[in-house]
């Protein structure tokens, strides 16, 4: 039975999906190697439960229980008794197999190692470890506390039995996991990013402004952002190392990052965490 969750890295996705597995009752201990990110994943948190509690949909009571789940770790060596990990760092792959042969070290063999990656091969990452069966993709929606969808990926030799696992606990958390195979950018990106990047050209090709491009999706589309707004949530970067992933393992030009999108993360326009991108954050 899993009780205790280890998440490690608390940026935005890690932070989401400590306070998603807290609030669903299971102790979390939350690992980073920067005092100043756990600071600002616990700020992050409290926000996000205070918006719950305005709304009414959380009571004061379950916040507070909540918090008392959760705890901050500076290494993962917090970890060595944990029943389920997920793994939310930087999205590099040496940085994540180099960090999955240590897991693979420290937690008991059962357990299940978990990555949040939103590209990388699930299989590269377990192939460091002596668990290949045991490794598999959760890939969470930003932001998490609101988003129903976990994709999760099955590299080549996850078992079904991980696979099980996970969408078990996906349906704990309240959210809905959907298996999807280890090709580069799996589903939510290799359809996701195609669709911003072309929005991108045609900004670059004069078709609309990014108001009107944005608009055209929203109101003919219903989608809740338009695809420029979202690159900016989502970070520029991002947008282009996943297009580049695309790009290189399916091999096809039609995944190449716009030059524009490629200019504008020259520039340091990332989007909304860096105040710019294809609008203007306060
Ligand atoms: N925690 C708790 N509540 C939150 C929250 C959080 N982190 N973020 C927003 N909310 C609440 C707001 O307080 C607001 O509450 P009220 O309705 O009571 O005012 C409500 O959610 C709606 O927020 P907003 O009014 O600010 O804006 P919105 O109506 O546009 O909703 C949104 C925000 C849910 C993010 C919506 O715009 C949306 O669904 N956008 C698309 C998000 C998306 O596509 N995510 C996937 C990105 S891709 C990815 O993550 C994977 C990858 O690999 C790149």
């Amino acid at each position: 039975m899993i009780q205790l969750v280890g998440v490690i890295g608390s940026g935005t996705m890690g932070n989401g999906i400590a306070q998603t597995f807290a609030q669903r009752g299971f102790g979390v201990r939350l690992v980073d190697v920067s005092a100043a990110a756990l600071e600002r994943a616990r700020t992050t948190i409290g926000k996000s439960l205070g918006k719950f509690v305005e709304k009414g949909t959380l009571s004061a009571a379950d916040r507070d229980e909540t918090l008392a789940r959760l705890s901050f770790h500076g290494s993962i060596d917090a970890l060595a008794d944990a029943d389920y990990v997920v793994e939310a760092i930087i999205e590099q792959r040496d940085a994540k197999r180099a960090l999955f042969a240590r897991l693979d070290a420290l937690v008991r063999p059962e357990v299940v190692l978990a990555s949040n990656t939103s590209s990388i091969s699930i299989t590269d990452i377990g192939a460091v470890t002596t668990r290949p069966a045991q490794v598999l993709g959760m890939h969470f929606m930003n932001p998490v506390p609101l988003m129903p969808l976990v994709e999760l990926i099955r590299g080549h030799s996850t078992s079904d039995a991980s696979m099980a696992l996970a969408e078990d606990l996906c349906r704990q958390l309240g959210k809905t996991g959907i298996a999807a195979s280890d090709y580069p950018g799996f589903i939510a990106n290799r359809i996701l990013m195609p669709m911003i990047n072309e929005a991108v050209f045609a900004l670059m090709e004069g078709v609309g402004t990014a108001e009107a491009i944005d608009s055209v999706m929203k109101l003919g589309m219903n989608h809740p952002m338009g695809p420029l707004t979202l690159a900016d949530f989502i970070g520029l970067d991002v947008c282009v190392a996943i297009l580049d992933v695309l790009h290189q393992g399916l091999g096809d030009p039609k995944y190449r990052a716009c030059p524009l999108l490629r200019r504008m993360v020259a520039a340091g326009q990332l989007g909304r965490k860096s105040g710019r991108g294809f609008y203007q954050y306060a």
